[in-house]
């Protein structure tokens, strides 16, 4: 496994390389990043896996300069799964002021866009820079973050990206917690309380799968439900899955998403249904 902090060493690096698979990550790593890792081997023969914490992505009043940077410890759990580590300094990524970029579509100040202004615009346009930088022919992006693997498959088909997209599914602990590198912002008693995320995301998935089309009613269900252990909601949205679009009627493909604060972290789930 090679890191390497420049484009230039990263482009002599792939010269030459027949597939490349590649996963984006902001570092780190839990079993959620290192499951991508895992299945990106089987979608390329040179593995790269960035590390970079996008200032671009983070608002003025985000988790940016506490976001956790453990390179070390990340190259060690990459060891055997990446061929390339790509680690850039800010200076590398945004040599000149980003001027120029990405404009998500619509859909994208919706859901975790209405309480993340700009985050989906930074996101967007870093992941097109990387792209550029890497030059893969598979991308693998996880389910956990299902509004931004969207946007990212609208960008690519869009931009006519040669880049194949993969979805991994998420990764969880026992209890059902969707691994986040910002779980560890929770107190020991939140850590307890934080399964009932994708407890009431499973409830609702039940309901719909036992026939309910009441989709509203089951949002605000959900919703009272978290506000009632604690939780400050910010949203739970029933959509279809391709494109994130409101369901018509008979939807057969949902995806039940959720965000909401326990204390002064923000977690994010959803999880698929298909009727
Ligand atoms: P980051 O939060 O580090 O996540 C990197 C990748 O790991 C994303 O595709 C994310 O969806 C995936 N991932 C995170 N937790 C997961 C879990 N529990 N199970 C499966 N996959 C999981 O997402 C970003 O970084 C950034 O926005 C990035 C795309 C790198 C652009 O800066």
């Amino acid at each position: 496994m090679q890191l390497v902090h420049t484009s230039t060493d990263l482009r002599a690096r792939l010269q030459g390389e027949r597939t490349i698979a590649f996963v984006p990550t902001m570092g780190n790593l839990h079993e959620g990043h290192i499951a991508l890792v895992k299945q990106a081997r089987s979608e390329g023969s040179c593995v790269v896996v960035s590390i970079f914490v996008n200032p671009l992505q983070f608002g003025p009043h985000e988790d940016f300069d506490k976001y956790p940077r453990t390179l070390e410890a990340d190259c060690a759990k990459l060891h055997g799964y990446a061929d390339v580590v790509f680690a850039p300094a800010v200076g590398e990524m945004y040599p000149e002021t980003q001027t120029l970029f990405v404009e998500p579509p619509p859909m994208a100040a919706e859901l975790c866009g209405a309480f993340r202004p700009g985050h989906f615009r930074g996101m967007a346009t870093v992941v097109l820079k990387l792209f550029n930088l890497v030059q893969p022919h598979v991308a693998l992006f996880g389910k956990k973050d299902y509004q931004q693997l969207a946007i990212i498959r609208q960008m690519v088909r869009q931009f006519n990206l040669p880049i194949r997209i993969v979805g991994g599914e998420t990764v969880r602990a026992e209890d059902g917690l969707a691994l986040s590198s910002r779980n560890q912002y929770l107190t020991p008693q939140e850590r307890t309380k934080s399964a009932f995320l994708y407890q009431t995301l499973a409830d609702v998935r039940s309901a719909l799968s036992a026939g309910s089309k009441e989709l509203a009613g089951l949002e605000r269900n959900a919703m009272e439900a978290l506000a009632s252990q604690g939780w400050q909601v910010e949203y739970v949205a029933i959509r279809a899955q391709d494109g994130l679009a409101i369901p018509q009627a008979g939807e057969r493909r949902l995806v039940i998403l959720a965000a909401a604060r326990l204390g002064a972290t923000r977690l994010i789930d959803n999880l698929e249904v298909g009727l």
